[in-house]
C-alpha cells in the first residue's frame, strides 16, 4: 500500500455512518440501482445526476432523492463519497475520472471502458488518488451465482476442466428506447452481455491466457422498435455474433457464443465440467436462480438422462447496487471489495481480444492477469445496518 493509500484508508476508516451514494446517468438501469440502493440501510443516496437534468430531477422525485441535477453538481457534492456511474460505455471512463479527480470513489457499469488504454489510466489515477474503483457486474455477486462458486469450490463437479456458455437471442434493440449505444463500440453481445459471463468463468476457473475467435455482423444497420425515436436506422459497428475457444492460465478450456443474430433465444447458459459432472449455473445476469448438478448415468438407457441434483441458492437475493454496497462497506472496514477494476481490466482484454483474433484470424493471448476472485460472505445481510449511525 502506497502513503497515498495509507492516508486515504485511515480517512476512510474514520468515518462512520452509511456511506454517501450519486449517481451519474439516469437513464434505463438507474432503476434496478435505485430499487435497491435506497432500501440499503449502509448507503444513502443523495445525489442525482444526467446531461439530461430533467430525467434526473424526475427519477430523484420518484425516489425521493434530496438532490439532483447536472453531473458536475453531483461531483460537487461533499456527502457523496461513491458515484455510480450509469452512463453509457463510451462515457464510462471519461466520468469515472472526473470522479476521481473530485476525490470520490467510483462504481462504474459495464464494460469497463470501450479500450484497456483508458482501463488501465482510470485505475492508475484511482491508485495514485487512493480511491477505489468497483465495476459490474455485480448480478454475479448475488446468491444465483455465488451459490454454484462454492459448490464448484468445495469440489462438487470435481477440478473444473472445460466449460460452455451461450447467449443468443434477437438483440436488445428488442426492447432499449434508445439502443444505438448497444451496437457501437462498446456494446454488441460480447462487450455488452460478455461481462457477465466472462466474469463468471473467471470467478470459475482463474485468469485467461489465450483465445481464438471467429466472429461476424448479419446487418449493417438496425431500427429502433419502441419509443419516441421508433422506426429510425442506426449503424451497427461490432461483431453481433461471436464465437469463441477461451484458455485459462489453468489449461481449463472454454466455448462461448454471443449472439445477436439468432430469432432462437437462448440465454444464461453456463456449463462447467469435471471429472465428476456438470455444473449448471443459474443466469448471470440475474441475482437468483438454482445451481443444477449432472451426474453420469451408471447404466445405457435410451434417453441418456443424467442423474440431478439440485442446490437452492444461499444468501439474500438483492439484484443490481449490491456490488456498490459491497464497496462501500469495504470503504468504512478497510476490506477488499470483490468487484474490481482490476477484474474488469482483465474481462475488457478478453472481450477485446476475442474480437481481434475473429478480425485476425489468430490466437490472441491475454497480457493482462488477475488475482483469484474471492467468494462473497453470503451470510452477511445486505438490509442490515452495519456501519453505525
Ligand atoms: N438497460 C439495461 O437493461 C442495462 C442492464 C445492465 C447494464 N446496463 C448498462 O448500464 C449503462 C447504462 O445503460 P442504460 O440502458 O441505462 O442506458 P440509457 O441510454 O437508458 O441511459 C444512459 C444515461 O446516461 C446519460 N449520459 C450519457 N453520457 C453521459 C455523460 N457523459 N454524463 C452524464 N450522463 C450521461 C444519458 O443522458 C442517459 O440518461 C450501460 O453501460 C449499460 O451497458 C444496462
Amino acid at each position: 500500500m502506497s502513503s497515498t493509500q495509507a492516508e486515504a484508508a485511515a480517512r476512510e476508516s474514520a468515518r462512520r455512518g452509511p456511506v454517501g451514494i450519486g449517481i451519474i446517468g439516469t437513464g434505463m438501469i438507474s432503476n434496478a440501482y435505485l430499487d435497491n440502493l435506497t432500501r440499503f440501510p449502509d448507503v444513502r443516496v443523495v445525489a442525482l445526476g444526467d446531461l439530461n437534468e430533467a430525467l434526473a430531477a424526475e427519477k430523484a422525485g420518484a425516489y425521493g432523492v434530496p438532490f439532483s441535477g447536472s453531473p458536475a453538481s453531483v461531483l460537487a457534492n461533499d456527502e457523496v463519497e461513491i458515484v455510480i456511474n450509469l452512463t453509457i460505455p463510451v462515457a464510462h471512463v471519461p466520468v469515472a475520472l472526473d470522479a476521481i479527480a473530485a476525490g470520490k470513489h467510483v462504481w462504474i457499469e459495464k464494460p469497463i471502458g470501450i479500450n484497456r488504454e483508458e482501463a488501465q489510466a482510470l485505475l492508475a489515477a484511482a491508485d495514485a488518488a487512493g480511491l477505489r474503483v468497483g465495476v459490474a457486474p455485480d448480478t454475479v455477486l448475488n446468491p444465483g451465482i455465488q451459490t454454484a462458486l462454492r459448490h464448484l469450490a468445495a469440489g462438487v463437479v470435481g477440478t473444473p476442466i472445460t466449460a460452455r456458455t451461450m447467449m443468443r437471442y434477437s438483440g436488445p434493440d428488442l426492447f432499449h428506447p434508445n439502443p444505438a449505444f448497444l451496437f457501437a463500440r462498446g456494446g454488441g453481445p460480447l462487450l455488452d452481455m460478455g461481462p457477465y459471463y466472462v466474469t463468471t468463468l473467471v470467478s470459475a476457473f482463474g485468469p485467461v491466457s489465450k483465445v481464438y475467435a471467429t466472429g461476424s455482423t448479419a446487418k449493417p444497420n438496425r431500427t429502433v422498435k419502441l419509443g419516441p425515436n421508433a422506426g429510425q436506422a442506426f449503424p451497427v459497428d461490432v461483431l453481433t455474433h461471436v464465437d469463441a475457444l477461451v484458455t485459462f492460465e489453468s489449461g481449463a478450456n472454454a466455448q462461448v457464443t454471443f449472439s445477436n443474430d439468432s430469432p432462437l433465444a437462448e440465454m444464461g447458459t453456463v456449463e462447467i465440467i469435471g471429472a465428476d459432472g456438470m455444473l449448471l449455473t443459474p443466469d448471470p445476469n440475474h441475482a437468483d436462480g438454482a445451481t443444477r448438478v449432472a451426474r453420469h448415468p451408471q447404466e445405457y438407457s435410451e434417453k441418456l438422462e443424467p442423474n440431478w441434483e439440485d442446490y437452492p441458492e444461499e444468501g439474500t437475493v438483492t439484484g443490481r447496487g449490491y456490488g456498490a454496497l459491497d464497496m462501500a462497506r469495504g470503504i468504512r472496514e478497510g476490506l477488499p471489495h470483490v468487484a474490481t477494476g482490476e477484474l474488469a481490466l482483465h474481462v475488457l482484454d478478453i472481450m477485446l481480444a476475442i474480437e481481434e483474433s475473429a478480425a485476425a484470424g489468430e490466437v490472441v493471448a491475454i497480457q493482462s492477469t488477475v488475482d483469484p476472485v474471492p467468494l462473497v460472505d453470503h451470510k452477511r445481510d445486505p438490509f442490515a445496518a452495519t456501519l453505525g449511525a
